[in-house]
Formats: C-alpha cells, sequence, structure tokens
C-alpha cells in the first residue's frame, strides 16, 4: 500500500483528481468506482472543476457505486443516489445509462446483489476504485466482522455507523439500518484502490488499516493484500500511524517516473 501524507483536504481533493484525470487519459472508457459519504466531495468538485475547464471527460466511461441505504428511494434526499446526482453528475457528462447504483428498493435483493455483481463484471472489471474509510474500519459498507471475500449484499449498519451518519439524516434513528453494498472481494477486484481520510476521527482506523493485522475487524485492513492500493490522508488521519516519517520519506524520494502529479 502506498500511503501519501498531504497537508489537508484541499491537497486530497487536488491529488486524488489527478488519479481519474489519468485514468481517464490513459482509457477513456475506464469504470469508476465510486464512494459517497464528505469524504469524497472535495475530490468531486476538483473533478467538476476539471470538466469546466475542458480537461476531463467522463463521455466514454462507466460507473459503479459501492452502496446504497436499503429502503430509501433513489429521490429520498439522504439517498446515495440523490448524493451522487447532486455533488457529481449532474455537473459532468458521464452519460445517466452507464451510472450504476445499488437499488435500495430492490424487491429481490439477492437476484438485485447478483445482477449488480454480473454489471460489473460485464463492464469489464473496476479500473480504478474510490474509497473513504469509517472510523470502525469499514470500507463500502463492510462493517467490521464483514467476510474478507464478501460480494455484493445487503448489510446491517453498526450502532456506531449509525451515530456517524446521523448528521445527514437529523439523528441516528432516522439513518437505515440496512444496506446494499459492494462485497469486500468486490472491491479487491478494482484494479487499483484510491483511499481518502481526513481528520483525526479517522486516525485509529487508518493505523488499523495500514499498520495493524489483516483481519475482518477492520475490513479496510484487507486492502494491505492488494496489489495497488493508494491512501491519500492528511496530517490529522495520519497522527497514529508509527512508521509515518517513513511514508513521507519515500513520497520525497519517489523515482520522477513513479510521481502522478
Ligand atoms: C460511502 C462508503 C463509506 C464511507 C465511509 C466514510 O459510499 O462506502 O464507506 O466512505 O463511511 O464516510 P465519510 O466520508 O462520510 O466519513
Amino acid at each position: 500500500m502506498e500511503v501519501i501524507i498531504l497537508k489537508d483536504a484541499q491537497a486530497l481533493a487536488q491529488q486524488g483528481a489527478v488519479y481519474f484525470q489519468n485514468q481517464l487519459r490513459a482509457k477513456p472508457a475506464s469504470v469508476l468506482g465510486l464512494a459517497t459519504g464528505s469524504t469524497p466531495v472535495g475530490l468531486y468538485r476538483e473533478l467538476i472543476g476539471l470538466f469546466k475547464a475542458d480537461l476531463i471527460d467522463f463521455s466514454q466511461a462507466t460507473s459503479f457505486n459501492l452502496d446504497e441505504y436499503a429502503g430509501l428511494s433513489p429521490e429520498h434526499p439522504a439517498s446515495y443516489h440523490s448524493f451522487m446526482r447532486e455533488e457529481l453528475f449532474a455537473h459532468i457528462n458521464l452519460p445517466s445509462d452507464r451510472r450504476h447504483l445499488p437499488d435500495g428498493l430492490a424487491a429481490d435483493v439477492p437476484a438485485h446483489c447478483a445482477a449488480y455483481e454480473a454489471a460489473i463484471q460485464h463492464a469489464g472489471g473496476i479500473d480504478l476504485q474510490l474509497l473513504g474509510i469509517g472510523s470502525d474500519g469499514h470500507i463500502g459498507f463492510n462493517e467490521p466482522s464483514s467476510s474478507l471475500r464478501s460480494r455484493t449484499r445487503m448489510k446491517t449498519l453498526t450502532p456506531r455507523t449509525l451515530a456517524d451518519n446521523a448528521r445527514f439524516f437529523g439523528s441516528p434513528s432516522q439513518v437505515p439500518r440496512h444496506v446494499i453494498t459492494m462485497g469486500v472481494g468486490t472491491i479487491m477486484e478494482a484494479r487499483h484502490c484510491l483511499v481518502l481520510a481526513l481528520g483525526t476521527a479517522k486516525a485509529a482506523a487508518v493505523s488499523a488499516m495500514v499498520e495493524g493485522p489483516v483481519t475482518a475487524n477492520c475490513p479496510a485492513s484487507v486492502l494491505q493484500m492488494h496489489p495497488q492500493c493508494t491512501l491519500l490522508i492528511d496530517e490529522a488521519a495520519a497522527a497514529e500511524l508509527e512508521r509515518r516519517d517513513y511514508y513521507r520519506w519515500v513520497y520525497e524520494n519517489k523515482p520522477a517516473w513513479q510521481r502522478i502529479a
């Protein structure tokens, strides 16, 4: 895993956007894995800015989001469908028929999840998967104890995640308890995983992910076994990393051909 410590949220957003720009330049018909929550918002704003400046083109791309709340319609203001429309899709040229999110109202959840997996396969697999990390170490909504080989399915959120996400709903009791999420195994098949984490609230989870054992107790830790995983974090999120000076050293001494921006 490549750990890159940057000075602040703006630097993270800018550098994260460069990975998308490079990916789409190298392969215009890329399959992008997208995330919601607070962390990627800055990166999405950067992508919108690049699009408006004619520096990125999504016209041939396809996207798959990680997750959606069960029981919420795509029109519900707190649904991830609404989030993606408002924060990204309404502002870029990614064709609407190639944007995919799990359907929170699916009548037959197992069949819907199997079809979601099949659609990812049919599109050629995910080239670049954007991820945040939960304060409890979840990726997607794969909460602690999730199988490290899991596929898209319904999961039950932990009380901690309900509390973390209450800000989008008003109170923890209003947050749906169930979600449909790509599995850990699904995420691990992406060719490149780009994880973003900001702030002290993520410091313990980041430390467990990067330097702890690979364990279902911290699903993000499985990314230690991913062949191409880049972690962009700010100083606050890096605070509990034992080897943070080494990660800085590695980044400062990167050979020119390995630099992305
Ligand atoms: C969202 C997702 C979650 C979030 C995580 C962090 O699609 O899959 O894993 O990335 O809960 O959320 P924020 O960024 O709001 O702290």
